[in-house]
């Protein structure tokens, strides 16, 4: 199992679903974490789960700079570092064709999946680049790459975050920065059941029992902030993928 102690991680989208597992994960595999999400009482209870001494709970709008920055800055000023940003936040809405979606809700759902991740990415880089060294992991999606009806907004804003990836890549790789995407498939959360109620193409009719656990994405995320996924820096990894489901040990 990767060993995580003495890193330190911010995770975004932290109170339910991927980010909260991801957070468990985390502190199981000796890092300490700061929990980002606007439900402050989730964060809190979260935080009271793991200890006091391992978790920060910092409520966070990740569509604001400046709370992002904030957010950064609360971390370094409890734990002293920052090594791992998980860039987990996302909302799946507005479901609704290009023709009938609503422009303010759109724009939302671009300013938490896109800029969201912006924010993350530079708030931490300059903290990262002092230190020499930095994992910023970014959960991705097929709908980067392919576009599924209803889904417009969505789709564009992950194939938008999967490009800050590469241009991370591109501009730090060689200064000590691990960039990489994580694209999970479907993962039984609030977000799929949101889909499923949705009715709204053809993910939302596959089965549940299709759907992977969140706890499968999380241990992800721990083997890609450890060394063990160093070969794999600068790329989106495929939770589909049955080799890398075997790297990790999922399988
Ligand atoms: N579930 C899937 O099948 C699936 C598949 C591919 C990719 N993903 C991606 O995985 C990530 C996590 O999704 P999930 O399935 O765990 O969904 P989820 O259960 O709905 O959780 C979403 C998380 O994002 C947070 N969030 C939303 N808007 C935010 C904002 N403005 N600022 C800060 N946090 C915000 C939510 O917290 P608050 O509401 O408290 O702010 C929540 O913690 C997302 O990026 C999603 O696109 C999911």
């Amino acid at each position: 199992m990767t060993d995580l102690n003495g890193k330190i991680a911010l995770i975004t989208g932290a109170s339910r679903g991927i980010g909260a597992e991801a957070a468990r994960a985390f502190v199981a595999a000796g890092a300490k974490v700061a929990l980002l999400a606007r439900d402050r009482e989730a964060v809190a209870d979260l935080a009271g789960e793991l200890g006091a001494d391992a978790a920060l709970a910092v409520p966070c709008d990740v569509s604001r700079f400046w709370e992002v920055r904030a957010a950064v800055d609360a971390c370094v000023g409890t734990f002293g570092r920052l090594d791992v940003l998980v860039n987990n936040a996302g909302v799946i809405g507005p479901i609704a064709r290009l023709s009938e979606a609503d422009p303010d809700e759109w724009g939302q759902a671009i300013d938490v999946n896109l800029r969201g991740v912006f924010h993350g990415m530079r708030a931490a880089l300059p903290v990262m680049l002092s230190q020499g060294a930095g994992t910023i992991l970014t959960i991705s999606s097929g709908a980067a790459h392919g576009p599924n009806e209803g889904w417009s907004a969505y789709c564009a804003s992950k194939a938008g975050a999967a490009m800050l990836t590469r241009s991370l890549h591109l501009e730090n790789g060689e200064g000590g920065i691990r960039a990489m995407g994580l694209s999970p498939g479907t993962v039984a959360t609030d977000m799929q059941q949101q889909i499923k109620d949705s009715g709204v193409n053809r993910v939302s009719q596959l089965d549940w029992s299709e759907h992977i656990s969140p706890e499968w994405v999380a241990r992800t995320l721990v083997w890609m902030a450890g060394p063990e996924a160093d070969a794999h820096v600068g790329e989106e990894l495929s939770l589909r993928d049955e080799e890398i489901r075997r790297k990790v040990g999922l399988v």
